[in-house]
C-alpha cells in the first residue's frame, strides 16, 4: 500500500487517540515525527506529498505495537531530554520527570549562594543530576547509584555529554568518599500502598526507582540523617506530593538547623531543602 507522509501522520494521530488522550496523542504525534524519525516540520511541509518507504511504515507499526502496551515513548525511542540534554535511557533507568528541573535549579542556588565545592547525587538513575550539576557549575560531581544498570547508562551519559563525575556503587552516601559537600537526591518516594492506582507506563519502569518503605519516606529520611552525620551544609531532595510536613520534621530532628520545602507548578510539595 502507498501513503503519502501528509495521510500516514494522519492515521498515525488517530492510531494513538486509541489509547492516548486527543491532545497526548497529538504531543506523541508529533514527538514520533520529530524525534523518531528525525523530520521536522518544514520537512513536513515541504514533503508531505512524498510517498513514506516501506520500512518506516514497518518501524512506526512496531512502535505502535510496544506503545500500545503502555510502553513508554522514551524507553522505544531510548533517550529522553532534560534541561535540554539528550540523556540515553533503558528499562533499568527512570524516565527524567520535568519537576526535577526544580531540584536542579534549587541545588544551583544553594550551592552557589554557600559556595560550595563538591556536590553528590545519590541514586543517579541515568545521572541527569549529576551531569547537569556538573556541566553547569565548577563542582566536583560525584554520583552513587544502587543498581549497576543504571550505573553503566549514567557513566555513558556522562561520557557522551563530557561531564566529569566520579561514579560509586552502592547505598546512598556509604561508598562516597569524604568530603561529600552538597547533597542532592532523587531517591523512590511513591508509596507501594499506591502501586495499584498508578498510570499503567510506570509498570515499565524499574520499582526500585519507584518504591520505598515506610510510606516511601524510607530513603528519605535515612539520607537526611547520614548527610548531616556526613556534615554536609546542606540536603537537597525531590519528595512526593504530601511528604513535606513530615520530611522537614524529620530534618529538624536528625540535626538540621532549617528545613524548608518548595512547591511545584501545580502546588504540590517537591523539593525539601535542608540547611546545616
Ligand atoms: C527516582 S529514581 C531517580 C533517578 C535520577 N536521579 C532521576 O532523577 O531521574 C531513584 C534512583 O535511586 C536508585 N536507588 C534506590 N535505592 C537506592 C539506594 N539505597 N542508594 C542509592 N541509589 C538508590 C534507583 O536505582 C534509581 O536509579
Amino acid at each position: 500500500m502507498t501513503q503519502t507522509y501528509h495521510q500516514f501522520r494522519l492515521d498515525l494521530a488517530t492510531a494513538l487517540t486509541g489509547f492516548l488522550d486527543p491532545e497526548e496523542a497529538q504531543a506523541e504525534c508529533s514527538r514520533w515525527f520529530e524525534e523518531g524519525l528525525g523530520l521536522s516540520r518544514s520537512w513536513m511541509s515541504a514533503h508531505g506529498a512524498d510517498l513514506v518507504p516501506v520500512e518506516v511504515r514497518r518501524k512506526v507499526g512496531d512502535w505502535l505495537r510496544r506503545r500500545r502496551t503502555g510502553e513508554p515513548w522514551a524507553y522505544i525511542l531510548g533517550w529522553s531530554l532534560f534541561r535540554g540534554r539528550r540523556f540515553k535511557v533503558t528499562p533499568d533507568t527512570l524516565i527524567p520527570r520535568p519537576e526535577t528541573e526544580l531540584l536542579v535549579e534549587a541545588a544551583l542556588e544553594v550551592g552557589r549562594r554557600l559556595k560550595v565545592e563538591h556536590c553528590v547525587d545519590v541514586g543517579t538513575g541515568s545521572g541527569i543530576i549529576a551531569v547537569s550539576l556538573a556541566l553547569e557549575t565548577d563542582w566536583q560531581l560525584a554520583a552513587s547509584e544502587l543498581s549497576p544498570g543504571a550505573l553503566a547508562v549514567a557513566r555513558k551519559n556522562a561520557e557522551q555529554l563530557g561531564a566529569a563525575i566520579q561514579f560509586h556503587e552502592g547505598s546512598l552516601l556509604n561508598p562516597v568518599p569524604d568530603p561529600v559537600g552538597l547533597v542532592v537526591a532523587n531517591l523512590p518516594y511513591v508509596d507501594p500502598a499506591d502501586q495499584p492506582t498508578l498510570q499503567r507506563e510506570l509498570a515499565f519502569e524499574p520499582s526500585s526507582a519507584l518504591f520505598a518503605p515506610d510510606r516511601g519516606l524510607a530513603l528519605s529520611t535515612a539520607l537526611l540523617v547520614q548527610a548531616r552525620a556526613r556534615k554536609s551544609p546542606a540536603c537537597l531532595l525531590e519528595i512526593g506530593a504530601d511528604q513535606g510536613g513530615e520530611l522537614c520534621r524529620s530534618a529538624l530532628g536528625s540535626g538540621w538547623r532549617k528545613a524548608m520545602v518548595h512547591q511545584d507548578f501545580a502546588g504540590h510539595d517537591r523539593v525539601l531543602v535542608a540547611l546545616a
